[in-house]
């Protein structure tokens, strides 16, 4: 198998980890967008899941019209589904790669998506291409090589996560895309480059401290299957994670925080 082939099988999302998307919204988890969402603006959301931060959108730019694509066939039924009562809202099944479109947009997004490519310059063009001249393309993303636990996870959650990593790098997506955005952008010509710190952090004070930090166990519980199969790790490793991940929370976590950047740019 080609790296695009074993990355497009990596990305696929298993079925439970839809419900972490679910909880998402505009306000908790795409917050610098709404800097550039004035109504009537025209936005293209790549690769948007479920819909619910793209419904967001909708309401917030109205009567501009959105659209949210992703490759997922289940997600963009769900999507369209849960939100056709939205009516300058559109959800269609397509790969961004294939995207033609040129000029047409006032903001072109993706948030949580370049890491899972291993062409995410290609996928830069394609929505620099896609934004109308004066436009914007604002990117959010991770570097997953700076997660922070306090106190520190344990040995099997370090464990597991490492192989995660490597499960990604080797099939050429980038952990660290986050702190590669800016230079990416600059390098197709966007102007105006701004970052902005976004990192996810959950302490135990927060209401919903524990179905937060509660994610790795999740990704064990479901990705963590892939990384067996594609002999990554052994499953009574995978198993041991997600048990004492789920016990450290209870007795020992603090605070868990993913470091995530914004990068806007201009198209001029
Ligand atoms: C982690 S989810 C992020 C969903 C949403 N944007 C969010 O922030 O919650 C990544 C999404 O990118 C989609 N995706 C991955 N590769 C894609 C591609 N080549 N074309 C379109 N969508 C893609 C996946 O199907 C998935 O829905």
């Amino acid at each position: 198998m080609k790296n695009e082939e074993i990355a497009r099988n990596r990305a696929q999302m298993p079925k439970r980890t839809t419900s972490i998307i679910d909880q998402r919204s505009l306000q908790n988890s795409h917050q610098r967008l709404t800097d550039f969402l004035q109504k009537g603006k025209n936005v293209l959301d790549i690769g948007c899941g479920t819909g619910v931060i793209t419904a967001d959108i909708a309401k917030k730019v109205a009567p501009g019209k959105v659209l949210g694509i992703d490759e997922n066939k289940q997600f963009i039924e769900s999507a369209s589904n849960n939100f056709k009562e939205i009516d300058h809202l559109a959800f269609e099944t397509k790969d961004l790669y294939k995207l033609e479109e040129e000029n047409q947009f006032d903001v072109v997004t993706a948030a949580r998506v370049l890491q899972w490519l291993t062409a995410p310059d290609m996928a830069l063009s394609k929505m620099a291409r896609a934004t109308k001249p004066g436009g914007h393309v604002v990117v959010l993303d991770y570097n997953h090589e700076k997660i922070k636990w306090e106190p520190e996870a344990p040995t099997s959650m370090n464990h597991f996560y490492q192989a995660f990593l490597n499960w990604r790098s080797d099939a050429g997506m980038n952990n660290a895309i986050a702190d590669h955005l800016a230079e990416m952008f600059s390098a197709i010509g966007l102007t105006d480059i701004e970052i902005s710190v976004q990192h996810e952090t959950v302490s135990k004070k927060d209401p919903d401290f524990q179905p937060k930090i509660n994610i790795w166990a999740e990704v064990a519980e479901s990705r963590g299957h892939q990384l067996v199969a594609d002999g990554y790790l052994r499953e009574e490793e995978r198993a041991r994670a997600v048990k004492e991940y789920r016990e450290w929370i209870i007795t020992s976590a603090e605070s868990m925080q993913m470091y995530l950047l914004a990068v806007s740019g201009r198209k001029n």
